[in-house]
């Protein structure tokens, strides 16, 4: 099964992936973990990415579809993958397509969470954030067991550069120009479902289970 989990800058997006993906036994492809997990390793990629991250603006498709094309063609992804922030601009979302056309594959849905800024803007505020594996915690909502250290890989959490206020504005606009159309495209082909991402973690993903099917 192939899944879209679309939405603004911490919507949720990856803590959702995260259950989800456990759940339906196939793997989280997250462009934005990709990159900061080549610039952890200081490649050339992480280092031309954080340019464009660091001032919260998308990173060039033909560098993101680079990634993701070699991502999608991996064993584990033969089944179906459950992709967390990508696509992000219209030409990303018809290079999916298309791949996913040729390998006889279609997409099963496209779940977009929906929340007011402020609520982003608070969520990312205290978001922290593990640089080894990309789970994501929140300082109040989803603390770690001990503090700095991820619950699931014992790897160092710590926030990420590009959550601090500018940043964070930076990037709702990024998304409100470039990535909501993304949206507008999918709906022709009926394959977008709205989802409240307001409430509790289990509450969103108890929507997005229902809307998944
Ligand atoms: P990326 O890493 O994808 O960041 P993003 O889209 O800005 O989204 P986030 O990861 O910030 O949020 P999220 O939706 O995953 O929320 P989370 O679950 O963490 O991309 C970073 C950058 O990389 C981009 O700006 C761009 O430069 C580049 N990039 C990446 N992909 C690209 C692409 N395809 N094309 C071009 N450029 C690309 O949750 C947020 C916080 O809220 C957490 O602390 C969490 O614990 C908490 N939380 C979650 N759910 C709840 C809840 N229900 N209640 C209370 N708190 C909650
Ligand atoms: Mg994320
Ligand atoms: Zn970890």
């Amino acid at each position: 099964m192939d899944l879209v989990l679309f939405g603004p800058p911490g919507a949720g997006k990856g803590t959702q992936a995260a259950v989800l993906s456990d759940e339906l036994g196939i793997p989280q492809v997250a462009t934005g973990d990709i990159f900061r997990r080549h610039l952890k390793e200081g490649t050339e990629l992480g280092v031309l990415a954080q340019s464009f991250m660091g001032k919260g603006q998308l990173v060039p498709d033909e560098v993101v579809w680079d990634i993701v094309e070699t991502r999608l063609a991996e064993d584990d992804c033969k089944d179906g993958v459950l992709l967390d922030g990508f696509p992000r601009s219209v030409r990303q979302a018809e290079l999916l397509v298309q791949w996913l056309e040729s390998q006889g594959r279609r997409l099963h849905a496209v779940t977009a969470l929906q929340l007011p800024d402020e609520t982003i803007v608070a969520r990312l505020g205290g978001r922290r954030t593990c640089m080894s594996c990309g789970a994501t915690y929140h300082v109040e909502h989803n603390p770690t067991s001990v503090e700095g250290v991820c619950n699931r890989c014992d790897g160092e959490v710590v926030q990420r550069k590009d959550d601090h206020e500018e940043t964070i504005r930076a990037r709702l606009a990024t998304y409100k120009e470039q990535t909501e159309p993304v949206l507008t495209y999918f709906r022709q082909f009926d394959l977008v479902t709205d989802i409240d991402g307001t409430g509790s973690i289990e509450a969103v993903s108890q929507r997005l289970r229902l809307a998944i099917g």
